[in-house]
């Protein structure tokens, strides 16, 4: 856990020759596709997020600096790791992406000003920004073909997922069928499968009683327990889900991010309270202290702020680069939100 992922005396990008450029980019790309690998697959990481974050970050800094590093291959191309052969296979209609990552207040800005140069918006036009918790657990994308659920998957590698409809079934915060006026024929509720921190504990009570290994976080103990092979396995663990977007849908479910999270929780899925529309940067950040200084309190871990920009339209305009939207940002201002 305490290995340092960016040792003392690593040599400033800049200062690098293409040739050491070429070799750390290799080192670093082995190194990432391992630890998604023991991340995704395996539910076991061996480092913690915020070195994580760093040798991407390093990664991606390599890739900005020589540009002929950025191959069709590259990691920055990909989000999570491959399904991990358990599970029967399920190919996302919409592919399931990653976030872009605010570290500090000066990101939030560029990020606000970013969106508002891309729309062409003037000082006078309302951007209105939702802020809501980062849920620090396995994301899962749920199918309802005629408002009853039909296939849920987990996010793989963005494009294809693992199979997990048996096991989702077993979750009693996440509904069989939809209901009320202005179900799609076919949509896909995105969110987060997690644990909360008191079941957590509860089960490692009950593990520490019977004489059993203990579990590490909630995170990887949903994880692994939402990708168990026998669903009567998971039916016994205690997990929850929020739902925060969509993928597939016959038509979105409104014509905002927070309208549409409020329509989802009139169907049925379970949302989270906490998001809230702010309308600048100052109001971004003053909910994420808030969040940040509730954090020991809340029920469930979390790893961030989403800040995600609410009218669709816009969303569709602004678009996606590489594995992530333009429309949405994931604020860990200075590590504050990391466990080490
Ligand atoms: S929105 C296009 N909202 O964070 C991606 N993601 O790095 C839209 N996550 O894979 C994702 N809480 O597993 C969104 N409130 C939230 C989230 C959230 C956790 C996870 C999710 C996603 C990852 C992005």
């Amino acid at each position: 856990m305490a290995k340092k992922a960016k040792p003392a005396g690593e040599k400033p990008v800049e200062a690098l020759s293409l040739k050491e450029a070429k070799a750390e980019h290799v080192r670093l790309e082995l190194q990432i596709e391992q630890h998604d690998r023991r991340y995704y697959q395996q539910d076991k990481p061996t480092i913690s997020d915020a070195d994580y974050d760093a040798l991407r970050r390093r990664y991606e800094a390599i890739e900005l600096a020589f540009p002929d590093l950025r191959t069709l291959t590259s990691l920055s191309h990909k989000v999570g790791a491959a399904p991990s052969g358990k599970f029967k296979k399920v190919r996302h209609a919409v592919p399931m992406l990653s976030l872009g990552n605010a570290f500090s207040a000066e990101d939030v800005t560029d990020f606000v000003e970013r969106v508002r140069r891309f729309l062409r918006l003037s000082e006078k036009d309302d951007l209105v920004i939702t802020a809501e918790p980062k849920i620090d657990g396995l994301s899962c994308s749920i199918r309802y073909e005629q408002g009853k659920l039909a296939v849920a998957a987990t996010r793989g590698d963005g494009a294809e997922g693992e199979d997990v409809t048996a096991n989702i079934r077993t979750i009693k915060d996440i509904p069989h069928e939809l209901k009320g006026k202005g179900v799609p024929d076919v949509f896909e509720a995105r969110g987060e499968v997690y644990m909360t921190k008191e079941d957590f504990l509860a089960l490692n009570k009950r593990q520490e009683q019977e004489g059993k290994a203990l579990y590490v976080n909630p995170r990887n103990t949903a994880a692994g327990s939402l990708r168990q092979i026998d669903p009567n396995m998971t039916a016994q663990r205690p997990l929850k889900f929020f739902a925060y977007t969509w993928g597939e849908a016959s038509h979105p479910p409104a014509d905002t991010q927070s309208e549409s999270v409020a329509m989802m929780k009139r169907w049925g899925l379970p949302v989270n309270a906490l998001m809230v529309k702010c309308r600048s940067v100052e109001e971004l950040l003053a909910h994420y202290r808030k969040i940040e200084s509730e954090r020991a309190k809340l029920p469930y871990d979390i790893d961030g702020v989403v800040y995600k920009v609410d009218r669709l339209d816009w969303q569709e305009r602004l678009g996606f680069v590489s594995r992530a939207p333009r429309w949405a940002v994931d604020a860990e201002h200075a590590g504050v939100f990391h466990r080490d």
